[in-house]
């Protein structure tokens, strides 16, 4: 039986709101949603980061002649291994900038046969982490997917991000991938804060059950992430209950999408 394949991309033109931390906990929470389930990660950020949190490996990044670049140069790819075992990853390195303007990936990236051959690799699901900007690698991310997910902050520069990312979606990308559906969430929110609090209300207000939730500001999910080898949030051991179950819960929401 032929895989359907569910390619779920993690985007904010803001920087440090938690996109590599979301994409990393999705990797998991889709192994909740079906114990059995492949998933493939790939990580167009040329920080890595994502790549670093699969597999331990700070130094992946260095590793410039093999990862998702073979992937965009149109070669057939075989992904890596990461610490978990139904996890593979097409890795980001430090020279992924040099795919940006480039009229021959271009063509290729938002051509037929690139989506055709991502959902041919057998996988169940595909993790898109992306760096912090609006470019041709997210715009081709886009171009694949079945679901954007936008983690913003409750403050206006993040959330001046997500509204620049829906404007692409909106005119660059709905046009011709229809199917595509998209997501916001609150991450490292404060709700003690006054204006965090106000902003998180009006942007539920405005977005509705687009909005999926919103993840508290807490060190135990900077912990997690630093564990060796980093763990999914619910696995944390310094994490709380509630901490837990939320993301947990909003993992499984999205996954499920
Ligand atoms: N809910 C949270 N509470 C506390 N810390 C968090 C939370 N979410 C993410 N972080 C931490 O915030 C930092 C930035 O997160 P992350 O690297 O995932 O952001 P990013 O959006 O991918 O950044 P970049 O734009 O540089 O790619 C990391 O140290 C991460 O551990
Ligand atoms: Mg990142």
């Amino acid at each position: 039986m032929k895989t359907k394949t569910k390619i779920i991309v993690v985007i904010n033109q803001k920087g440090g709101v938690g996109k590599s931390t979301v994409a990393f906990n999705l990797a998991h929470g889709a192994l909740l949603k079906r114990k059995t389930a492949r998933v493939l990660c790939i990580d167009l950020d040329s920080q890595g980061n994502l790549s670093q949190y699969l597999t331990g490996d700070l130094d992946i990044i260095n590793d410039t002649s093999g990862g998702v670049g073979l992937f965009l140069e149109g070669i057939p790819i075989v992904p890596s291994k990461t610490t978990h075992s139904q996890i593979d990853v097409l890795h980001g390195h430090k020279e992924l900038d040099r795919y940006d303007n480039n009229p021959t990936v271009e063509a290729r990236g938002y051509g037929e046969e690139m989506r055709t051959a991502l959902r041919g690799l057998g996988y169940d699901y595909v993790i898109i982490d992306t760096p912090p900007a609006v470019g041709f690698r997210h715009l081709v991310a886009l171009s694949w997917a079945d679901i954007a997910v936008i983690p913003m902050e409750p403050v206006m520069s993040a959330i001046a991000g997500f509204q620049n990312v829906l404007e692409a979606i909106t005119n660059l990308i709905l046009p011709f991938n229809p199917g595509l559906k998209w997501f916001g969430v609150m991450n490292r929110a404060n709700m003690r804060v006054k204006s965090q609090l106000e902003n998180d209300t009006w942007i539920k207000a405005e977005y509705g059950d687009r909005i999926l939730g919103t993840l508290a500001n807490r060190a135990a999910v900077s912990d997690a992430m630093e564990q060796e080898p980093a763990r999914p949030v619910w696995e944390c051991r310094s994490a709380r209950k509630a901490l837990r179950d939320e993301w947990r819960s909003f993992c499984i929401q999205v996954v499920g999408k």
